[in-house]
């Protein structure tokens, strides 16, 4: 079977601004991501998550290596793939129906059907009273539920999250996260998200890769296997406890590592 998602090989360097060096922020990542899966990716800051996601998504191009989407590879940014940043890039002039609207706009649904589909999405976030209001006039969860309702709208197979609800407090981030849940039940959707949180990564992935400090490289993988999440406090289960513990000692060595680097780069 193809993967939905195959990172062959994948390397990323930048050129370090006013010396002839390269920084490599990605080194050798070999990844896939089945159709349908939700795939969490964990690791410390700075070693490349966001670096991952941009190239998913077609926003910039490997140094190294290739992307496969579909088995074919990702040679820009497309339709097929949603995107939810951590900072709600919504636009502040459009409500939030024009906001959902938007990412409508270029699929060349007609505008009548615009409307009413930005409609749905807006109640399958639970907004349908918010669809006249401008983003300053919602709460920041809100405004990350438009992001989310935009990027589901135009129904693309795979949906690319960013610490989309990084900036929340603990409540929201949590009812929001089993609203994305149950999104993704029902659409099936093929789901790449970002996380710094050891407890939304075992919350909502049926794996988590962490990544290894930069260069950022697949450390492990580890599936997670809690049964159903939606029906009692499974955060306070035993098995939650035991995956929980398993990355946080995965990742702590790398956050070890990382402050080390930062060290060195300063003295
Ligand atoms: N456009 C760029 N030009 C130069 N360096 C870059 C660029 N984008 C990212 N980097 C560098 O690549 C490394 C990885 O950055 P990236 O934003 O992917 O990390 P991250 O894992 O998303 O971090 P965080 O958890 O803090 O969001 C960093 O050292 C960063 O400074
Ligand atoms: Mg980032």
């Amino acid at each position: 079977m193809t993967a939905k998602i195959s990172f062959d090989g994948v390397g990323r360097e930048f050129p370090i601004r006013g010396t002839p060096g390269r920084l490599t922020a990605l080194e050798g990542i070999d990844l896939d991501v089945a159709a349908g899966e939700f795939m969490v990716i964990v690791g410390p800051s700075g070693c490349g998550k966001s670096t991952l996601l941009d190239l998913l998504a077609g926003l910039s191009t490997p140094s190294a290596g290739r992307i496969l989407l579909d088995g074919e590879p990702v040679t820009g940014a497309g339709l097929d793939r949603g995107i939810v940043f951590q900072q709600y890039a919504l636009l502040p002039w459009r409500t939030a129906l024009g906001n959902v609207e938007f990412g409508l706009e270029a699929t060349g649904v007609p505008r009548r059907q615009r409307a009413e589909r930005a409609r749905e999405y807006l109640e399958l976030v639970d907004l349908a009273g918010f669809a006249d209001r401008h983003p300053h006039e919602l709460s920041g969860g809100m405004r990350q539920r438009v992001a989310i309702a935009r990027s589901l709208a135009y129904d693309p197979e795979v949906l690319l999250m960013d610490e989309p609800f990084a900036a929340l407090d603990a409540q929201t981030r949590e009812s929001l996260q089993d609203e994305l849940l149950r999104i993704w039940q029902r659409t099936h959707k093929t789901v790449v998200f970002i996380t710094h949180g050891i407890d939304e990564a075992v919350y909502l992935g049926q794996r988590v890769a962490v990544l290894t400090s930069r260069p950022g490289r697949v450390k492990s993988v580890v599936d997670i296997d809690l049964g159903r999440r939606d029906s009692e406090d499974i955060r306070s289960t035993p098995e939650f406890a035991h995956y929980r513990h398993r990355i946080w000692t995965l990742l702590h060595d790398e956050v070890a590592r990382a402050h080390e680097l930062e060290r060195e780069a300063v003295g």
